[in-house]
Formats: C-alpha cells, structure tokens, sequence
C-alpha cells in the first residue's frame, strides 16, 4: 500500500474512480482506499442512465470504448399515465441531446481496470478500519488497519454511509433531508426489452419503471414499502403488479421471463451542505442523496469531482487556495437542482398514500400539463439530460 500521495481517495465509487482518473491526468499523485472487494464493487447493481456530458467526459478520458460498442443511446423517454403513453423527444427538445443507458458496474469495471493499467497500486481494495485523520491541520491522513497513508488532501468518496462525513464535527455540519414513505424493489430479468427507451409510469397502485440493459436483459423496478421482505415478493406477484402499473390501452406488451436478481433500496433526499472541512473534501453520495427518479446521483458524483479535481490542479500549479475554498459554493449550485429535479420527478410519478387527494389530483394535473405542453416538456427534459456543467 502506498505510503503517501498528494490526494487520498476514500471509495472506489464512480466518484473517487473519476477523481483518481482526473487526476492522474494532471499528474497528481493519489490512492483509493476501498473497503470492499473488487468483485463485490464490480457487481453492485445500481444505477443506469448517464448523462450526455458524462459520457463525454469518459470518452474525452479515453474510458468509453467499451461503453461506445455496448452502451444504448436513448433519444427520449415515455411518461405513461391513465394507461395512456406520452413521448419526450430529447433532442428535439433540447437541442440534440439524449441519454445513455449503461449500467454503473460497468463503469465501475471500466474505471478500475483502467486505472490498474494506468497504476497497479492506486486502488487497495478490502481494507478495514479506514478513517480520515487530522484533516484541520496541514497533515491529514487516512487511517487503516493496513497502516496510515500520508497526504496533502484526503477526497471523501465513501458513499452515504461511510466514514467520511461522519468525522466532521457533528456541531458544523449543515444538512437537510427528507426521506419518502416508498422503496424500489429492482429486479434483472432475462427477457428481450419491451421498449426501446425507459417507461416512467404513475399509476394508483404506484410507479413503474421499465428499464433496459441488453438486448437480453431487463431491469424494471416498481414503487413498494420500504421495510417489505424481498421473501413476499415472490415472481409472479412481481409481474402481477406490473402488468397492471404498465396496462395502457396502445398496442403493447410486456415481455417476460426469469428474474435473476431482485433487490430493495429505501428512498431519500440529502444534503450535508458541509462539503469541506479543513483538508477533507467530501464528493457523491457521501454529501448528497437523490431519489433515482431522476436518475441524477451517478451524475452528481461526477459533476462534483470534476470541481475538486480543477481546484486541486490549481492548486498545485499555482499553490491559490480560491477554488478550493469555493468548491462546496460551486458544487451545492448544481446539487439543489439535482435534488429539485429528483424530487419533482418522485413526488410527481408515485403514489403516497400520506398526501391529501388534493395534492394527488395536482400531480395528475401535472402530468396533464407535461403531456401537452411543449414548454412543460422542455424543462423536464433539459433536466434529464443533464443542465450544463457550467451551472
Ligand atoms: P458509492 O457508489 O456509494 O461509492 C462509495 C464507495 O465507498 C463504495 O465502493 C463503498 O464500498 C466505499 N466505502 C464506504 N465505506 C467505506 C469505508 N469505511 N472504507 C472504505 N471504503 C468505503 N444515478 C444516476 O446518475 N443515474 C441512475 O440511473 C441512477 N439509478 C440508480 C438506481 C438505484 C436503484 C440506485 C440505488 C441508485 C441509482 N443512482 C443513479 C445513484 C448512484 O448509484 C449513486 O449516486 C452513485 O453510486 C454515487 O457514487 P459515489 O461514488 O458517490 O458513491
Ligand atoms: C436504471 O436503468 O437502473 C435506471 C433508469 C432510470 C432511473 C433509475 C434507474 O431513473
């Protein structure tokens, strides 16, 4: 294990993998710390949908060939409601932009075998007990039980639970949170797609959503209780429910066939707004949580690293701290509206029993309006393909 480095990388999640690319790329020197095995982070099955300056990032990094051959460019996506299907043309909307579909495992597969070749020793994987220490002086350090890394900066990349955001003094950290009455019970099944591109769908037993991975491979997922035993989900109630949260009166059919993965996540909103504390940087999930309705916590990460990385780099070319310094500013801009975005888009498609029929019937109306006005539609989209990184 490294010794020391300019930059420790606590996580080997899409944020600390793209910071450690970034950079090695401006020949700063950096080490990941990663609590799990590389197996078991190359088969996290998570998120799906990239953004189109993502993927232009990974391409520019020289990480996209695999994802250029087995990636699926969407040009929309369908909202479907009172069994009735309503298409968002992305790029008429937004001026030629769209979406990619590529799972995050693969980027995840992609990032870390890149990085191996660029460096064997960047990533350590499997290491216990890892802290960040001494980060209010000017000699933080990441503890693990391997021993400690020395550096000039320790970049937090550990996700919601880890031990990043949790060694800030609790008295200064600023956070702000809600968490939503419903999960997502996901699932992998081997079955052609059923459409082309992703179906949002609200319906009174709750969302939908169909998804894709290969031509082989579905992901679907559907809005359940948060604390439901995956036991009670067996098959054929799964297919149960969507049949009927996807029902329209178009020439459609869902194609079926044997689930092989199936999983809940609980669904929340978060941010620490704390994203700096000393020599401690926190990027991703680890300072903020969106619900993936939006499909905008992949992106986020990205987006915050990129920040960290231009200030580091100024910083050891110029020796300025000003973009250090303004790193949480800059972020937290992008952030709010990706948790705006992820909110309207959660609030919007699924059934929350806790809300008055009032408010039920304006989400309706909202769906309503979105489906026939192209002003609705164009906001909507320019939200999910991603607003400037400049913002
Ligand atoms: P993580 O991916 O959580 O990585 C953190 C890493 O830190 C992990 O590898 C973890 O093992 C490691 N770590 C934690 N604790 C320690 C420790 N003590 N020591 C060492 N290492 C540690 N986002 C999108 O943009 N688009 C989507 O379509 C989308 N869909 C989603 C669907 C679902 C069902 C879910 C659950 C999420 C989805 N997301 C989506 C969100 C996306 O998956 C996350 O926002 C993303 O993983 C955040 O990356 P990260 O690197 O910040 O954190
Ligand atoms: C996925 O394909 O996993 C996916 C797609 C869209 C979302 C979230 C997840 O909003």
């Amino acid at each position: 294990m490294k010794r020391k480095v300019q930059v420790g990388i606590i996580g080997a999640g899409p944020a600390g993998l793209l910071l450690a690319h970034l950079l090695h790329r401006q020949g700063i020197s950096a080490a990941i710390v990663e609590g799990r095995t590389r197996e078991a982070i190359e088969g996290t099955i998570r998120a799906g949908v990239l953004e189109q300056w993502t993927v232009d990032l990974l391409i520019a990094l020289g990480l996209g060939e695999r994802l250029k051959r087995e990636a699926h460019f969407h040009d929309g996506i369908t909202l479907r409601f009172n069994r009735a299907s309503h298409h968002l043309d992305f790029p008429a909307l937004t001026g030629g932009k769209r979406v990619t579909v590529y799972a995050q495992h693969e980027v995840i597969k992609d990032l870390v075998a890149a990085l191996l070749e660029k460096d064997p020793e960047a990533i350590r994987f499997g290491v216990r007990g890892v802290k960040p220490r001494d980060f209010d002086g000017d000699h933080p350090a990441i503890e693990t039980e391997e021993g400690r890394i020395e550096c000039d900066f320790i970049a937090g990349c550990d996700g919601f639970h880890g031990p990043s955001r949790q060694a800030i003094p609790a008295q200064h950290l600023r956070c702000y949170e809600t968490v939503y009455p419903f999960g997502w019970l996901g699932i992998l099944a081997k079955a052609p797609p059923s459409h082309h591109e992703l179906i949002y769908a609200r319906h009174d037993r709750g969302f939908a959503l169909l998804s894709t991975r290969s031509p082989e491979v579905q992901r679907l997922y559907i809005q359940c209780d948060p604390a439901d035993d995956l036991a009670e989900w067996s098959d054929d109630r799964i297919w149960n429910e969507l049949r009927q949260r996807l029902e329209t009166d178009e020439d459609w059919r869902l194609t079926e066939g044997p689930i092989f993965q199936k999983n809940i996540v609980a669904m929340r909103s978060f941010v620490c707004e704390t994203m700096r504390w000393g020599r401690l940087f926190l990027a991703g999930d680890a300072a903020h949580i969106v619900p993936p309705t939006g499909a905008k916590g992949l992106n986020l990460a990205a987006a915050d690293v990129v920040v960290l990385a231009r200030a580091l780099e100024s910083y050891y070319r110029t020796g300025g701290t000003g973009l250090l310094d303004s790193y949480a500013d800059t972020c937290l801009k992008r952030i709010w509206r990706g948790e705006r975005f992820s909110w309207y888009m959660t609030t919007l498609l699924h059934k929350n029993d806790a809300e008055e029929d009032f408010v039920q019937r304006i989400h309706m109306a909202d769906l309503d309006y979105v489906a026939s006005s192209e002003a609705a539609q164009r906001a909507l989209a320019e939200n999910y393909v991603g607003l400037p990184m400049e913002v």
